[in-house]
């Protein structure tokens, strides 16, 4: 197990209820800070993050830009670790963890292999353990792989359900959870999107400006393999046929993306790729993209918010709210759906302007706040 600083700053004898928050990798870390946040300005909460450290750098990137220092390390990460091995490794540490902590209640947010893994361990242990992002269904074990499975898993285990819209609540109450364990909060990487766009951060890459810009991010397991470079293909035909586009593609350092992404695009005299940017330098170029193409969670919900058309590159979604809103288009990994969706919204600015309307159907920013009010009800007495 890696490092730990050394306990509650208040002793358990006090009326102080000991929160434990747990992240693992950047996504995770960019939608708990502002909860982390939230609950450390409440007298009544002493919060600990222990970071499992599924990803390091990414991890390491968001928690220094949110001024979050770890208080456990469990330091998990190995290059391409298999997902049998990652959940093993992380029941394990975590036995440890929650032994020495005793945290009277553990939260975490998403559907990570970490997530899942902290929810069982928690019900082993007997600790009150709360989802934030919870009732997420696309109804495919198999889509997203193994993302819901574990949200699934977790959410059998939790004791307050934080659902960030109606849809996810809808999808908690038919598994028969009851409605006074689901409160709808909205979703927090909002609260960290607005916490940072209005800085209208530098991307930090050279672009051209004269170009318009196309940011592409993918990593999908499910979409490993020929879905991947499918897309891929899809991207650089995109540029070929458009001399005034500009492709910006941070590979994500998953070996079996970084692999097909260089094979397929290394090279091209307008497409960067470049190693994942940091939170602040990648809302930069959201906000600088005229059009995004993403497999990521969590851009489907950044980008309606900033009026960035996204087209979806998955055969379905878990967030569905933002296609009904008819800003976001579900396109998949295939290569002449992609292409044609997106010349479309290159050429057509009605088409373009229709999917560019800036609205939020995720959150207005005030999700952490809702989540500490529930737990202040649950647990400041
Ligand atoms: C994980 C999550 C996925 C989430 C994604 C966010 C699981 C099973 N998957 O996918 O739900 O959408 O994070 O990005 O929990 N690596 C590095 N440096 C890093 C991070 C990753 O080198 O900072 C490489 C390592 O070789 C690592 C591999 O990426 O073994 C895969 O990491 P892992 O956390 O298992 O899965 P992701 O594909 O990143
Ligand atoms: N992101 C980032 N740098 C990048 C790509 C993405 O900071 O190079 C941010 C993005 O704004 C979003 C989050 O990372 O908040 C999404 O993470 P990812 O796509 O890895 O995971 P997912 O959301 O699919 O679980």
């Amino acid at each position: 197990m890696g490092g730990r600083s050394s306990s509650w700053t208040t002793p358990a004898e006090e009326m102080v209820a000991r929160i434990l928050c747990v992240v693992g990798t950047r996504p995770e870390a960019i939608k708990l800070a502002p909860v982390v946040s939230a609950l450390r300005a409440e007298p009544w909460a002493s919060v600990r993050v222990l970071a499992t450290a599924q990803h390091r750098h990414m991890l390491d990137q968001v928690l220094g830009l949110f001024g979050i220092e770890p208080d456990v390390d469990l330091d998990i990460m190995r290059p391409n670790q298999a997902l049998t091995t990652l959940t093993a490794r992380l029941l394990l540490d975590l036995d440890d963890v929650l032994l020495g902590e005793q945290p009277d209640a553990v939260l975490a947010q998403g559907d990570t292999t970490t997530v899942m893994t902290v929810a069982l361990a928690c019900f082993y242990h007997r600790i009150p353990f709360g989802h934030v992002e919870a009732g997420l269904r696309t109804g495919d074990l198999s889509n997203p792989f193994p993302e819901e499975m574990n949200r699934v898993v977790a959410g059998r285990m939790a004791r307050w359900h934080f659902a960030p819209t109606a849809t996810a609540r809808q999808n908690l109450l038919r598994e028969g959870f009851p409605d006074d364990a689901i409160h709808v909060t909205g979703n927090t990487v909002i609260d960290a999107l607005l916490a940072v766009a209005n800085k209208r951060p530098d991307v930090g890459v050279p672009l051209d400006s004269s170009r318009r810009l196309v940011l592409v991010t993918a990593h999908r397991r499910e979409n490993f393999g020929e879905p991947l470079r499918a897309i891929c293909r899809a991207v650089r035909d995109l540029a070929d046929r458009n001399p005034d586009v500009q492709v910006l593609y941070p590979v994500h350092p998953n070996p079996n993306v970084q692999s097909v992404a260089y094979e397929v695009l290394g090279g091209h005299e307008r497409i960067v790729l470049c190693p994942p940017l940091e939170y602040l330098p990648f809302v930069g170029a959201m906000q600088r993209a005229y059009l995004i193409l993403s497999d990521s969670g969590g851009v489907q919900e950044e980008a309606p918010a900033l009026g960035k058309p996204v087209l979806v590159l998955r055969r379905t979604t878990e967030r569905p709210e933002a296609v009904a809103e008819g800003v976001a288009r579900l396109v998949g990994p295939d290569y002449e759906r992609i292409l044609a969706e997106a010349q479309r919204l290159l050429d057509d600015p009605v088409a373009y302007r229709a999917m560019a309307r800036g609205v939020s159907p995720y959150g207005d920013g005030k999700a952490a706040g809702r989540i500490a009010a529930v737990l202040r009800a649950a647990l400041a007495a």
